[in-house]
């Protein structure tokens, strides 16, 4: 091997290294603005809800607003994790509109017009979320340097349309094209034609897209840019969906259950309260984990709502006592982390229902709902 290959392979480890350290910081950072965010959400939800305000449409911003920055924040951890876990069955059109929120600053930086055309069907793929969107960033990145190189503004096409039982993607630009005579060679490993390129982007992506048994191409447009095809195979979807549930839908739940709700944050379990109180469930509410055992033991409690994390006795540790003591007890675990996969293993593990935070009021009633049939 050159040189030239080891000292970019070397350069590439310690760009790897510091990602990840990144990443563990962010992913802290995130687990921080799960709580206030969830708070705000919740609050502004229930103050609309219950028309109490001289000025609706702005507290819609601020409710609207708050549900952006969930959906930020929530992509870029889901991109700075490691993804040891399992390929899961993900819905790809979801992936391509969430990657397309992530780079909406680039975009719009660049006066870029982003034109999503997906398909009516919202096709199932077994792959990793994190994997298919920094499949997909790639390729958006790579469409706006083009561009960038011979306009002030251009448009890129996302669109994905059901052929048979595979799913074809397309990424159009309208930028500078491919030369013919690079054609044959972008697809290797540190082959850029950019001065501060890795050359290692479409390298990794078709690697993704052919482990999950899919192929990836390329070609130039007739008149300019290039199109970049993925096609995946399409997998049958197992999974009942759950249907949407608004919050008008909080009088189908079942009334008079007793609900005890621990977590270290007083906002939350204030906010789990007001909701549930209002459709006729008894509470209790804790902001610590050891009180919450004597509890149980005092009560008989239909539903636990737990925080994962807490100090002293966790959430983990209340489960583990209610699965021994209160059998027939159902329990709704609460995480601010929400691509760990060790939380998710554990709760599916242990057939635990799982809410991960920031929630919406809706996405909460729906959980208890779930929990309650
Ligand atoms: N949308 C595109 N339009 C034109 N050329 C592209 C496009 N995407 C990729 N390329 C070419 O392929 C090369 C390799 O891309 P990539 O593997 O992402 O590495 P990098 O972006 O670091 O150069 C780029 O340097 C560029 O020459
Ligand atoms: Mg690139």
């Amino acid at each position: 091997m050159n040189t030239f290959v080891m000292d970019q392979q070397r350069a590439q480890l310690i760009q790897t290294e510091k990602m990840s350290a990144a990443g563990n910081l962010l992913a802290g950072i995130v687990h921080e603005l799960n709580n206030p965010l969830t708070t705000i959400l919740g609050f502004s939800e229930l103050l609309l809800r219950d028309g109490k305000v001289s000025d609706a449409p702005r507290l819609e911003k601020i409710r609207a607003e708050a549900e952006r920055s969930v959906r930020i924040i929530q992509n870029v951890l889901r991109l700075a994790r490691a993804d040891d876990s399992a390929p899961q069955i993900i819905d790809i059109n979801e992936s391509i509109r969430r990657t397309a929120e992530l780079a909406q600053y680039q975009i719009r930086l660049n006066r870029i017009e982003l034109d999503l055309n997906l398909s009516e069907r919202s096709p199932k793929v077994l792959a990793h979320s994190g994997e298919m969107t920094q499949v997909l960033l790639n390729l958006i990145t790579n469409a706006i340097q083009s561009i960038s190189m011979v306009r002030a503004s251009g448009k890129i096409q996302i669109s994905s349309v059901v052929i048979g039982d595979r799913i074809r993607i397309t990424v159009t630009d309208d930028g500078r094209g491919i030369r013919p005579s690079d054609m044959p060679r972008i697809f290797e490993s540190f082959f850029t034609t950019k001065p501060t390129g890795t050359g290692l982007g479409l390298n990794l992506s078709r690697r993704i897209v052919r482990e999950i048994g899919g192929e990836m191409s390329v070609s130039n447009n007739k008149a300019c840019g290039a199109t970049f095809t993925i096609e995946l195979p399409i997998v049958a979807n197992t999974v009942g969906e759950n249907a949407e549930c608004s919050i008008d839908d909080l009088d189908l739940l079942p009334p008079d259950r007793s609900v005890l709700i621990v977590d270290d944050e007083d906002h939350i379990t204030e906010l789990i309260e007001t909701v549930l109180r209002d459709c006729g469930y008894r509470t209790d509410r804790l902001n610590d984990g050891a009180p919450a055992i004597e509890l149980m033991q005092r009560n008989q409690y239909d539903i636990l709502i737990c925080d994962l994390h807490m100090p002293g006795v966790s959430g983990r540790d209340l489960i583990e006592w209610a699965r021994v003591n209160r059998q027939n007890m159902r329990v709704l675990l609460l995480s601010g982390d929400v691509a760990r996969t060790d939380v998710n293993d554990y709760a599916r593990t242990y057939g635990i229902h799982f809410l991960s935070k920031p929630f919406s009021v809706s996405e909460l009633t729906k959980a208890v709902q779930r929990l309650s049939s």
